[in-house]
C-alpha cells in the first residue's frame, strides 16, 4: 500500500480519515472529492501543504477524471467514502443518490480493475497485482430496521428502506460482484452512526448543538424513541485502517461500539450540557419510512481482526460538543447561505 485514493475525503468521515492516515502512516493520500454541498476543504486546511497529501477536485462518475488519477498517481488502494449521505435528502431527491452512490462506485471499480488486473484484456483471468485493495465504506442502514431486540450481523439479509440505504446496498452488491466475477480484492465495511468533528450540521448531533447554542427549536422526528448505535468517527477510521491491513479479501465487516441511544436521550444530553431548557424541543412530523432501531454486532471485526473502539460515548460526546462550541467560525460559514434555504425547506 503506497498510493491511497480516498474519495469523498472533504466530507465528515473522509476528512477525519485523511487526518488519521497522515498521522499514523507514511502513505501518499490522494483525496478526490467533487465538493458538493457536503464537501469542505476547510476540514483539511491544516494538511493542505503536507507533501504526502494531494487534493483533486473531481466527480467519481467522471470516467476520464478517474482514469487520469489512477494513471497519474499509480493508485493501489481505494477507500470509497464519496456518496450522497443524508437520508432526508434522499426522500426529496433520490436520483442523485443512485447516480453517485451506485454508478460512481461502479466507475471506480471498473477503472481499478483495468489498472490492477495482471492481464486486463483476458476476461477469464482473475489475477490481480499484489497489494491492491478496494474498500467500500458502507452502512448498517443497508440491513434495514430492527425491532426491540436483535443485532445486525454480516449475514443479516440486506433490506434497505430509504432511497439512500437502497443506493448503498446496491453499491455493495456491485462491489461483491467485482470480487466474485473478476476476483478483485475488496472489502465492504458497514458502520453504525458516526459522531465527532467536521460533521455537516444537517445530521442529528451537530444540528442539535447548533440550534441549541442559537436558542432555536430542536426538531425531534416522531416520538424521538428511534434508536441509533453511535460510534466516534476516529474509531470508525481506526476500524477501516484495520480492515485495509488485515481484512480478508471479499469479506464484509460490521463496525460499531455497542452504544445504543434513543434520539431524545441525545437531544436532552446536548440541552443539559449547554445549560439550556427542554422547552426548546419541538416534536415534528416523522421522517417517512423512518427506521426504528439499528444495532451492530461487532463480533467479527473484534475477534477476527482484533479491532476495538477507543472512545467511550461519555468522553466522545463531551469532546464533540466542545469542538462545535470552539469552532463557531467553521459552523457559521456552513450555516450561512445555501444551508439556510435547505433548513427552511426541510423544517417548515
Ligand atoms: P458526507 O456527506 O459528510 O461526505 C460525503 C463527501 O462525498 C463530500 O465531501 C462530498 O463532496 C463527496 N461527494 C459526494 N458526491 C460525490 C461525487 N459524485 N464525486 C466525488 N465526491 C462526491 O458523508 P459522511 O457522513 O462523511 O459519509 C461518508 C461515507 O460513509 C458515505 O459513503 C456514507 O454512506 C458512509 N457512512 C456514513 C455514516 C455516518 O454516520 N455519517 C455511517 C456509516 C457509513
Ligand atoms: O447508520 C448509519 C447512517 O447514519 C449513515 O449511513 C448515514 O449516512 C448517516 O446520515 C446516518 O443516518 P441517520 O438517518 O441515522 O442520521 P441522522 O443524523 O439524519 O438522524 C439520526 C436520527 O435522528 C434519526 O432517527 C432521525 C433523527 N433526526 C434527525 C434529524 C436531522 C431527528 O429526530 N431530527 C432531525 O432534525
Amino acid at each position: 500500500m503506497k498510493n491511497i485514493l480516498v474519495t469523498g475525503g472533504a466530507g465528515f468521515i473522509g476528512s477525519n480519515f485523511v487526518h488519521y492516515m497522515l498521522k499514523n502512516h507514511d502513505y501518499n493520500i490522494i483525496n478526490l472529492d467533487a465538493l458538493t454541498y457536503a464537501g469542505n476543504l476547510d476540514n483539511l486546511s491544516d494538511v493542505e501543504n503536507d507533501p504526502k497529501y494531494t487534493f483533486v477536485k473531481a466527480d467519481i462518475r467522471d470516467k476520464a477524471a478517474i482514469e487520469e488519477v489512477f494513471e497519474k498517481y499509480s493508485i493501489d488502494t481505494v477507500v470509497n467514502f464519496a456518496a450522497e449521505s443524508h437520508v432526508d435528502r434522499s426522500i426529496t431527491e433520490p436520483e442523485i443518490f443512485l447516480t453517485t452512490n451506485v454508478l460512481g462506485t461502479q466507475n471506480l471499480l471498473e477503472t481499478a480493475k483495468r489498472h490492477w488486473k495482471v492481464n486486463p484484456d483476458d476476461k477469464y483471468s482473475s489475477e490481480f497485482k499484489s497489494g491492491v485493495k478496494f474498500l467500500q465504506v458502507s452502512t448498517d442502514e443497508t440491513y434495514g430496521a430492527l425491532g426491540k431486540t436483535g443485532m445486525f450481523t454480516e449475514t443479516t439479509p440486506i433490506s434497505p428502506n430509504s432511497p439512500y440505504s437502497a443506493s448503498k446496498a446496491s453499491a455493495d452488491l456491485v462491489v461483491r460482484a467485482y470480487h466474485n466475477t473478476f476476483g478483485m480484492p475488496v472489502n465492504i465495511t458497514r458502520c453504525s452512526n458516526n459522531y465527532g468533528p467536521y460533521q455537516f450540521p444537517e445530521k442529528l448531533i451537530p444540528l442539535m448543538i447548533n440550534n441549541c447554542r442559537n436558542n432555536k427549536s430542536l426538531p425531534v422526528y416522531g416520538d424521538g424513541m428511534q434508536i441509533r448505535d453511535w460510534l466516534h468517527v476516529s474509531d470508525h477510521c481506526s476500524a477501516i485502517d484495520t480492515v485495509l491491513h488485515k481484512g480478508k479479501d471479499g469479506e464484509i465487516y460490521n463496525i460499531g461500539g455497542n452504544n445504543e441511544k434513543a434520539n431524545i436521550e441525545i437531544v436532552k444530553l446536548i440541552i443539559s450540557t449547554l445549560g439550556k431548557s427542554e422547552d426548546l424541543i419541538e416534536y415534528v412530523k416523522d421522517r417517512p419510512g423512518h427506521d426504528r432501531r439499528y444495532a451492530i454486532d461487532n463480533t467479527k471485526i473484534t475477534t477476527e481482526l482484533g479491532w476495538s473502539p477507543a472512545y467511550t460515548f461519555e468522553q466522545g460526546i463531551k469532546e464533540t460538543i466542545e469542538w462545535y462550541l470552539n469552532n463557531e467560525q467553521w459552523i457559521n460559514k456552513i450555516t450561512s447561505g445555501e444551508y439556510t434555504k435547505y433548513y427552511e425547506k426541510m423544517y417548515k
